[in-house]
């Protein structure tokens, strides 16, 4: 268990197992806001709003923890406190009656009036988990803004209602300071909702979200595998949240202490990554796949048939294949475009030349024009299907 203790400017938690203890908030270090604000003002703010909690969690029906509230404004006050404190645009996927809204909002305007939390919410739910069928009768959203006006953090917030895949497109890249995501904890959508919080986040900004139990090479190993990730939790896990955070970064990101809070400060390279990876992944592999499984099925077949004449059924298979080797050609031209890869545009080059050295061949001097489809197509097909296997490696997926 961990037990959360305030006290002489600090916010210690401590594992009453292990007696392992750690300040997770210093309100008395000198910080950037030393003359605007004193330490002693922010204790007070922070204390009087975390006594909040039992209230807005009533009022919110909350699931979030107190330890995970403490973790997430620990983090904003740590960020506000060391960096920029002013104009912050923050943002949060998933606020549901607001809960984590009401900690980030009023964190947020400790140090500042003109903060902002934008909330981007559906209100409908997440489709199989009770709040989906909460909403049914309750209009959530209502519910939102009244707890939100209660609580006296409303001027503070700007609701978005959309549904994530759509909102976070439409929102402009590297404006937020701090992304928050806690909305559909499946894989597919988490997944979206990380990559696209990485590219509206700004260089140096912080991307915070819930419900990660622990590192993917923690969980126990049966979860890891199947279906588990696109359920919303299994056996206490939320495994399409630690799965894409794992896809995603690796082991390269942090857990606050206990809490199911983890946390990412984004840099330039990981912006990069992204681009990489949607490069990738408009890369139509299932179709490359299939094109090279049917020339090498038709090579395979010619030369098991007899090639001593032009029968009908030969023509009929050369022109099949020179067809289908015209149209691999193209998606290697294409390929070759998306990830600027020299070779591969450069064995896409080979391939048209010898095709097109082959149908002239073809015409005049059939036994040659088999030579050449020997001699210049395989070998261009060799290459290419090296290249290809080597980018086919180190394809995501
Ligand atoms: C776990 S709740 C958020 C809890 C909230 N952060 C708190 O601590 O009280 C998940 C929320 O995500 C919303 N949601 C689910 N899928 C969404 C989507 N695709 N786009 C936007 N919101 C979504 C649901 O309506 C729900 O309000």
């Amino acid at each position: 268990m961990i037990e959360i203790s305030l006290q002489e400017n600090t916010v210690k938690l401590t594992n009453t197992y292990t007696n392992e203890a750690e300040v997770v908030l210093d309100l008395g270090v000198k910080h950037n806001n030393y003359t605007t604000l004193s330490s002693q003002r922010l204790y007070q703010e922070y204390t009087s709003m975390i006594n909040n909690y039992e209230v807005i969690k009533k009022y919110t029906y909350g699931e979030t923890t107190l330890l995970d509230i403490v973790a997430i404004t620990s983090l904003v006050f740590n960020e506000l406190m060391n960096g920029k404190h002013t104009n912050i645009r923050a943002l949060e996927v998933g606020s549901w009656f607001g809960c984590s809204s009401y900690f980030f909002a009023n964190s947020l305007k400790t140090f500042s009036e003109n903060n902002i939390l934008f909330c981007m919410d559906t209100w409908n739910g997440s489709p199989d988990t009770m709040s989906h069928s909460i909403a049914n009768y309750e209009n959530a959203f209502e519910h939102f803004k009244s707890v939100m006006r209660y609580a006296g953090v409303y001027e503070n917030i700007k609701p978005i209602v959309c549904d994530s895949t759509i909102g976070m497109d439409i929102l402009q890249e590297n404006f937020f300071d701090i992304i928050f995501v806690d909305a559909n904890h499946t894989y597919d959508y988490v997944y979206q909702d990380i990559i696209k919080g990485i590219k509206k986040i700004k260089v140096g900004g912080l991307l915070i979200g819930h419900d990660c139990e622990c590192y993917a090479d923690e969980l126990p190993p049966h979860l890891l595998h199947g279906d588990n990730k696109h359920l919303d939790g299994i056996e206490g896990y939320h495994t399409g949240v630690i799965k894409a955070l794992d896809d995603i970064f690796g082991r390269d990101y942090s857990r606050f202490n206990a809490s199911l809070v983890w946390y990412k400060r984004i840099t330039q390279e990981d912006k990069d990554m992204i681009v990489q990876l949607e490069k990738k992944s408009s890369i139509s592999y299932q179709r490359t796949d299939e094109l090279v499984k049917a020339i090498k099925d038709s090579i395979q077949f010619i030369y098991n048939s007899s090639l001593d004449e032009k029968t009908e059924t030969t023509q009929i298979l050369l022109t099949d294949l020179v067809q289908v080797a015209q149209e691999l050609e193209n998606t290697m031209a294409e390929i070759s475009g998306k990830i600027n890869n020299k070779s591969i545009k450069l064995k896409a080059n080979l391939l048209k030349s010898a095709l097109i050295d082959y149908q002239i061949t073809y015409e005049n001097d059939f036994p040659q024009a088999l030579m050449v489809l020997e001699s210049s197509v395989i070998e261009s097909f060799n290459d290419f299907w090296k290249c290809y296997s080597e980018l086919d490696g180190s394809r995501v997926e």
